[in-house]
């Protein structure tokens, strides 16, 4: 007689399919990421600092190492047999970099990281096309990488950074960017897919209308959003967007500039060297086409084909999965930090006011606590194998309008879990009471 599945039971596994699908398997994740296995001090290692660099599944380690074992040769310097693979390595990197964020793959350049891709678009589309008295708009969120190349910028010929407020719940004042565009000076606006201070994430596709709207360009720094959030570049009709492979469970020394084929195209080169050229002469040289006219000396090779790598290993998880798992981490995080008597949370610092985990809220939350520095803090969790950020984590724009020199950030990943998160507010309770 065959095997039948009762109506009941039928009903059981379909329940069963839909839970598996909607939530992540932590502990298998979890084992796939070597350095998650160490103890510190004799205590677990509880990595909450993911927005300063995630930690690397065995899958990318491997697929590194299998490149510098075995394909390593110069990418397209060479017609030997090494150094063929490792053009053909490269650039199918190039062309997975390419389809996941929705871009052609002439419009990914390879660089060393996110604030050199930042440097690129400052430093070789600015120059070309912000000219004195012009303005480069910026608002109080973004990291220092996206404001020290536009300050540079106006140091060298006198352009004008205006500074685009936010509210008490830290998203951008749409209103004050509306004004500056009408004002028809503005050629750039650089604005962050989401906070690495507050988590939140301003209303990119909005954003980029309104300033197209009135002739501004738009940069969008997606080095925290890339690993919790779908980014296509085709349906947000950014005209550059970067970010770093570290964030995204990724190498270090490897980063992406992603910008619109036109506008790379009428770019002069950003380094000389070999690699970025045409034709060289002993009075002049011309530039390659793009991509390589961006790419100046040896490429990351390894770590292109670990950011490959990380995108393979990253996209075998739904994105709804990870970002409902990331969601309840950090509403489980705010929920617990809110019953410490002296903490409060950033940006309004109101304790009827907690930052709400969910739309708005993503990736880390940061705080500050009456009485506790938290340089010292971080240093009695970091003994006890809590890693956390202390500082104005490259934000102090942000932080000096908060009225604060520092705070303490608590990131998570795709790897964190509830019962660190307890083990955190735990282990705070306990500092403060050796800190007071
Ligand atoms: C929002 C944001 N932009 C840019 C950067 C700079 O990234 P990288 O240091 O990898 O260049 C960071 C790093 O923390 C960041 O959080």
């Amino acid at each position: 007689m065959p095997f039948l599945f009762t109506a009941e039971k039928k009903v059981q596994l379909l329940w069963c399919t839909i839970t598996i699908s909607m939530s992540l398997d932590t502990s298998a994740i979890r084992r796939q990421f070597p350095a998650l296995q160490q103890q510190i001090n004799g205590h677990p290692l509880v990595y909450l600092d993911s927005a300063a660099t995630a930690q690397v599944p065995m899958a990318v380690l491997e697929a590194m190492s299998e490149c510098e074992r075995h394909d390593r040769g110069n990418p397209h310097r060479g017609m030997h047999v090494l150094a063929e693979r490792a053009t053909e390595k490269f650039e199918s990197a190039r062309k997975t970099v390419a389809e996941f964020i929705g871009a052609a793959t002439h419009e990914i350049i390879f660089t060393r990281n996110a604030t050199e891709s930042l440097n690129i678009v400052a430093k070789s589309w600015g120059k070309q096309n912000v000219k004195k008295g012009d303005v480069v708009a910026l608002t109080l969120l973004e990291h220092h990488s996206a404001i020290v190349p536009w300050l540079q910028h106006k140091e060298d010929i006198g352009i004008e950074i205006a500074w685009v407020g936010i509210d008490e719940t830290g998203m951008p004042r749409m209103e004050e960017l509306e004004e500056l565009l009408k004002a028809g000076k503005t050629k750039m606006v650089c604005i962050t897919g989401q906070s690495n201070v507050l988590g939140v994430r301003p209303p990119l596709k909005d954003i980029i209308k309104t300033a197209h709207a009135s002739g501004a360009l738009v940069t969008v720094d997606a080095t925290q959003l890339i690993a919790h959030h779908p980014v296509d570049v085709a349906d947000l009709d950014c005209d550059f967007l970067v970010f770093s492979g570290h964030k995204l469970y990724g190498p270090t020394g490897i980063g992406v500039l992603y910008g619109k084929r036109k506008l790379l195209e009428a770019m002069p080169p950003f380094l000389g060297g070999g690699g970025m050229i045409g034709n060289v002469t002993k009075t002049g040289f011309t530039a390659a086409d793009i991509p390589q006219k961006f790419e100046a000396g040896t490429p990351p090779l390894a770590q292109a084909v670990g950011l490959a790598a990380t995108i393979d290993w990253i996209s075998q998880y739904p994105w709804k999965d990870i970002e409902a798992h990331e969601t309840k981490l950090i509403r489980a995080a705010v929920t617990a930090l809110a019953d410490i008597p002296d903490l409060k949370f950033l940006p309004n610092f109101a304790r009827d006011k907690v930052p709400q985990a969910g739309a708005l809220l993503s990736g880390c939350i940061s705080f500050i606590i009456r009485g506790s520095h938290p340089h010292d803090l971080t240093d009695v969790l970091g003994n006890r194998g809590i890693c956390l950020r202390a500082g104005h984590h490259c934000c102090q724009p942000l932080h000096d309008h908060l009225n604060i020199p520092a705070s303490t950030r608590v990131s998570v990943g795709i790897y964190n879990t509830e019962d660190e998160v307890t083990l955190l507010v735990r282990a705070i309770d306990e500092a403060l009471k050796t800190l007071a």
